[in-house]
């Protein structure tokens, strides 16, 4: 018997199962998987993160959402991106609100390119958004980053007959992001969808950035973000309190896995796990460690000490897994889950889902990991 045992624990030993790697989550799956089914990671306002190579421009902490720059973000497993720009000059700035980001349209597109290159089995889905801030007027906007007025200079509408620093654009947004494209020599990685437009297979986007239009103009790359045939989103991101935006979210999850029961499956889902009250004033990272805290035990994760908030009882509700309220959100989140300052345990709780029963990826014998990292709390950080 014991030879057995042995010989067992050396075969189980030589033959493990492959361990999710983060970087190249989706190229196990199957090509024919549509888009749909995925459980993917996303960030919003994808490039709010520290300024590496810009030291002296500094994000404040109201408009910093992430930790990780671009390329760390989809090393992670981050896939799902959330890109505003703003349109000057006929070129597009990457812009938070009013705020100039320290990065460029350009370098952006060359990490997308250069990561697809490296993993031709991946595909990053991408929100392109034309920013307006109550900071810009139409055609007149400045070209310089708006810097707070407690760091000594303030926006100030131009004077009468003085130029525009910004400049007046002569095509439109979609035009522009085109030229941009041509510019970089990228515009082979954007997924040109069939006719008439249905959501892809993984295998038709592997390589490819998925355009989701959010800006107007006829644009024939993508699919549109807002129209709800496609693609349906909850991005409910003024919220009165902690409590009710997890109530939003909630809802939309169990609505949307309704539909998913009764066949509706050809739709992107997309959930926005963000949001920002007091009109902007309360440090979006406060808010996200407060949301994912939640969030975290919803996906299956052990939750760390309670904070102080939790004797408030509608927060209670939300963490307590054993009533029934909380019941069916306990299933699985739906499609996409977009949020700031995610951690690489955040994104494995929720491409795991991927590789789980009922999963596209389910019995392909790929290791996800998950019962070593749901003690782990959701603020670990290492691949
Ligand atoms: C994950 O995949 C990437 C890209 O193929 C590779 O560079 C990296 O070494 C892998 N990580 C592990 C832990 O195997
Ligand atoms: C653009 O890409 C093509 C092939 O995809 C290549 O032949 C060409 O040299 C590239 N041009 C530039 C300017 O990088
Ligand atoms: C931009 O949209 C306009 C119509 O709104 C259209 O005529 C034009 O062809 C589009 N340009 C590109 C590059 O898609």
């Amino acid at each position: 018997m014991l030879p057995l045992l042995l010989l067992l624990l050396l075969l189980s030993t030589l033959t493990p199962a492959t361990l999710l790697n983060l970087t190249t989550h989706l190229t196990p799956l199957p090509p024919s998987t549509p888009l749909s089914f995925l459980h993917l990671a996303g960030t919003h306002n994808t490039l709010s993160f520290p300024p590496l190579s810009h030291p002296h421009r500094h994000t404040t902490p109201f408009s910093l959402t992430h930790d990780h720059p671009l390329r760390a973000q989809l090393h992670l497993g981050i896939r799902f991106l959330d890109l505003r720009l703003h349109h000057t000059n006929n070129h597009l700035h990457p812009y938070h609100g009013p705020e100039r980001l320290p990065i460029s349209l350009d370098e952006v597109f060359d990490t997308l390119a250069t990561f697809l290159v490296e993993c031709p089995g991946e595909t990053v889905i991408a929100r392109i958004a034309e920013n307006t801030s109550p900071f810009h007027r139409a055609g007149v906007v400045r070209e310089e980053t708006w810097v707070p007025p407690w760091r000594g200079k303030r926006l100030r509408p131009e004077k009468e007959g003085e130029e525009p620093l910004g400049g007046y654009n002569t095509r439109g947004f979609n035009a522009t992001l085109w030229w941009h494209l041509e510019q970089r020599n990228v515009t082979e990685f954007i997924w040109t969808p069939a006719r008439p437009r249905r959501i892809p297979t993984l295998g038709e986007v592997r390589g490819k950035i998925v355009v989701l239009q959010d800006f107007p103009g006829a644009w024939e790359r993508g699919l549109p973000f807002w129209d709800g045939r496609l693609v349906m989103v909850q991005d409910v991101w003024r919220v009165g309190s902690i409590p009710r935006k997890l109530e939003v979210v909630r809802r939309f999850w169990v609505k949307m896995a309704r539909e998913r029961e009764k066949g509706e499956e050809g739709k992107l889902v997309v959930s926005f796990v963000s949001g920002s009250f007091c009109e902007g004033l309360v440090p979006p990272r406060w808010v996200a460690e407060r949301l994912w805290e939640v969030v975290w035990g919803w996906f299956g994760g052990e939750r760390s000490e309670p904070r102080e908030s939790s004797e408030d009882p509608t927060f209670q509700q939300f963490h307590d897994p054993t009533s029934p309220e909380n019941h069916d959100i306990r299933v699985k989140p739906i499609g996409m889950v977009v949020g700031d300052f995610l951690t690489a345990a955040i994104i494995r709780s929720i491409v795991r889902f991927n590789y789980e029963p009922g999963g596209p990826g389910e019995g392909l014998g790929v290791e996800t990991g998950w019962e070593k990292w749901r003690a782990g709390g959701w603020r670990r950080d290492t691949l």
